[in-house]
């Protein structure tokens, strides 16, 4: 009963800042679309003058991002050239569970054939194991047509798949090659420099070049700030012959030293995915890390997976290793060029939303290009795609703030006060209804939402308190001061995206 009274509370309160921030957001938003449509009546469009066959928009990368913009440009008609290091099928532990607000995006982009026939998996959402207890947190799909949900899959078979897609068309030239520098003449980029199959150096010219060459990208420099924090490490093997509990739903063990992840990637293989602290990553080459895995992690995977799972670590050259990069999105508008992607912005790949928010981007990035027939006026372009910025903040911050304040509460540390963080988080969810609901549709990238993300931090952070107070009051409780940490870790990840 006082549970409930103190989360009716933190409702109240979380609602007048909610109200601050909607104020503050639609403010935002209203300044953005004005200045939008200013300019579109100003300065587009022009009538082309371009001859058909060259290239209009150049595009490095053709990851994700990369190929999804390329298909989606070429459908609008663009003469695109598309400059990707390997063509052949990439082999990554990263970008193989899309969440269900990224498929909605995949739909809109006209690409969700690109899941089929990849033996993908539906995923309905995940189950939280902590002490032998779990909780069950399910997307919020039941408004939506069947065959939206979550999808998991290799991520080498869906990238070729959008890559193939967009090949199909007659004026997507994807070519394989590896750009070395953007081509700059008078603060304005004029295109790339790239080395070819064959070695040779070439250089391909377009009034507007877009930047998607992932997380160690090379080109950002010039066209961000590129301050790039790796907090920890994610570690990856595959699991076969055994089965999860649920099979629609992935299963996240918080775990000391190291949160576990579990999703099945194809109808025969499970994903192992071991969160491990930048500073006690053991080596891989030297067996210290199949060693940790095997003393440290094993004993707190579920027994149905364990056998598998010890089978998997000892296999050869099974286990790979992935830096998990934080980077804020902090453009640096420079007049024939716009980067997307990892290479613009990332957050903790722990909640796999890096290909919901890049396939958001892509869509925003289509929408704002298609009204435009002539891109040769480079500057006046670059100063129409700053609303960019604007546009896609709701799905980029809900999505970002979210994974790094997670990946935060999940890590155990031998700290109580992180202990009671995630027993209060987990609690939270425990109560149901609109509370686990809120966070979930949040998670799934079906609330692309700020606001609520604010609205649900606060009320956490109050739901925390009184968790504290109860069953009894003592001002010592009180000022333990723990709630205050979720408070401090929220503010501080929300300012540094
Ligand atoms: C451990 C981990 C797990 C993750 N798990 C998930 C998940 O489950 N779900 C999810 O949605 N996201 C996940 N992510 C994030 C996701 O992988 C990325 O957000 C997504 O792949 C970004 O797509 P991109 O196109 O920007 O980059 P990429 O997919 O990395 O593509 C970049 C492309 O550019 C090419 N390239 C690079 N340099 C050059 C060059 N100089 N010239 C030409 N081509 C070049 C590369 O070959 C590559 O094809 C995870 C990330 C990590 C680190
Ligand atoms: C690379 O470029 C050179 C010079 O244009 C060309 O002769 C060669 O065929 C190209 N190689 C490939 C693989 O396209």
């Amino acid at each position: 009963m006082a549970e409930q009274y103190i989360v009716v509370v933190a409702g109240v309160i979380a609602s007048l800042l909610g109200f601050v921030f909607l104020y503050y957001n639609s403010l935002v938003r209203f300044w953005g679309l004005t200045k939008l449509k200013r300019r579109s009546a100003l300065e587009l469009p022009k009538e082309n003058s371009e001859a058909v066959g060259t290239t209009d928009i150049i595009i490095v990368g053709a990851g994700v991002a990369g190929a999804a913009l390329a298909y989606s440009l070429g459908k609008d008609g663009r003469q695109v050239l598309v400059i990707e290091r390997n063509l052949n099928a990439p082999n990554r532990i990263a970008g193989e569970s899309l969440l269900p607000g990224g498929y909605l995006k995949l739909i809109e982009l006209g690409l969700q054939d690109c899941v089929d026939e990849i033996d993908a998996q539906r995923i309905l959402g995940y189950i939280l194991y902590k002490d032998g207890k779990n909780i069950l947190v399910s997307f919020p799909l039941e408004k939506f047509q069947p065959h939206v949900a979550g999808r998991n899959f290799h991520n080498d078979h869906f990238v070729q798949k959008l890559r193939k897609k967009a090949a199909s068309l007659h004026n997507v030239n994807l070519e394989q090659g590896t750009a070395t520098s953007l081509l700059e003449e008078n603060g304005i980029v004029k295109g790339v420099h790239y080395k070819n199959k064959s070695g040779q150096m070439l250089t391909a010219y377009a009034p507007l070049t877009i930047v998607c060459d992932g997380c160690f990208s090379n080109l950002r420099r010039s066209l961000c700030y590129p301050k790039v924090d790796t907090p920890s490490y994610t570690v990856g093997v595959i699991l076969t012959n055994c089965k999860l509990p649920n099979e629609n739903y992935g299963a996240l063990i918080l775990a000391d030293p190291s949160p576990i992840l579990f999703y099945p990637i194809s109808s025969t293989e499970i994903r192992c995915l071991v969160n491990i602290p930048s500073e006690i990553v053991p080596s891989v080459s030297n067996g210290e890390m199949a060693h940790f895995l095997k003393t440290l992690v094993a004993p707190k995977v579920l027994p149905e997976l364990y056998n598998s799972f010890i089978f998997a670590i000892e296999k050869k050259d099974n286990i790979r290793t992935m830096p998990n990069k934080i980077m804020a999105a902090a453009p640096h508008p420079t007049p024939g060029a716009i980067l997307i992607g990892d290479a613009f912005n990332m957050r903790h790949g722990i909640t796999g939303g890096g290909m919901t928010v890049a396939l958001s981007d892509v869509v925003i990035l289509r929408d704002l290009l298609r009204p435009l027939h002539d891109l040769s006026d480079a500057s006046a372009i670059c100063k129409y795609l700053e609303s960019f910025y604007t546009l896609r903040k709701p799905m980029s911050s809900t999505i970002n703030i979210l994974a790094n304040v997670l990946q935060k509460v999940f890590s155990a540390s031998s700290n109580p006060a992180m202990e009671n963080l995630q027993q209060t988080f987990l609690g939270y969810l425990r109560l149901g209804g609109v509370f686990s609901y809120g966070i979930s549709a949040m998670f799934s990238g079906l609330c692309p939402r700020p606001l609520s993300l604010a609205f649900h931090f606060f009320s956490i952070a109050i739901y925390g308190v009184g968790r504290l107070l109860l069953p009894f009051p003592s001002p010592k409780r009180l000022w333990d001061g723990d709630k205050l940490l979720w408070v401090s870790i929220f503010v501080e990840t929300m300012v540094s995206m």
